[in-house]
């Protein structure tokens, strides 16, 4: 039983997990990164971190079914149980999504559901918010969409730049990101899929 974790960017927070895994002896390890881009810089973390790290690019593939029976295949041969996004800049299709519903968790850097999808920093920032902050929750097929677990919030006080409130919104992931994820994994938060009525 492991981790997968999936990103697309600098993977900040997939070295806060790695670290907080290793330092608090986790039973399920992350057993691997898997990343969409080979210029992402979440690769020369896991060199450095010496967690294997595949890149597996959606543009090898004619669909982006066969891209994710692609990663079902990979995800089996480590003993994948938990899929952790971590930047990770797509919308994942039925084809992962159906197996894994229940334990796939993504962190998002705003209050969702106001500022979902790329830039919510600079969306928050650009709106003029007072407070902001990190929310962590269950992936379901829509745009940061799923069962919310947990928010933090964070304050954007007079004086802050928008580099100095992303830094201390990432501050805030990388703390509460991990210890978050092992709340999951260990059953203190139990996977309700929440429903929709559309009419
Ligand atoms: C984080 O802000 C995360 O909330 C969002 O993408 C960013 C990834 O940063 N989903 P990093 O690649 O982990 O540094």
């Amino acid at each position: 039983m492991s981790i997968a974790i999936f990103a697309s960017g600098n993977g900040s927070n997939f070295e806060a997990v790695v670290q907080y895994s290793r330092d608090q002896h986790w039973t399920t390890p992350v057993s691997l990164l898997v990343v969409d881009r080979e210029d992402a810089g979440a690769i020369d973390r896991a060199k450095r971190l010496g967690v294997p790290c595949y890149v597996v690019s959606p543009k090898s593939f004619p669909t982006k079914v066969k891209y994710e029976e692609a990663l079902l295949e990979l995800l089996k041969k480590y003993g994948v149980e938990w899929i952790v996004l971590a930047g990770y800049l797509r919308i994942v299709g039925s084809t992962l999504l159906e197996p894994f519903e229940g334990r796939m968790v993504n962190i998002h850097p705003s209050l969702l559901p106001s500022f979902p999808g790329l830039h919510a920093i600079e969306q928050a920032w650009g709106y003029g918010v007072r407070v902001t902050g990190v929310t962590v929750h269950f992936v379901d097929a829509g745009l940061d969409s799923g069962p919310i677990i947990v928010q933090r919030a964070v304050e954007v006080d007079s004086m802050d730049t928008i580099e100095m409130l992303t830094d201390k919104i990432h501050a805030v992931e990388h703390q509460v990101y991990p210890e978050t994820i092992w709340k999951v994994i260990t059953g203190k938060v139990l996977y309700t899929p929440r429903i929709v009525v559309t009419s």
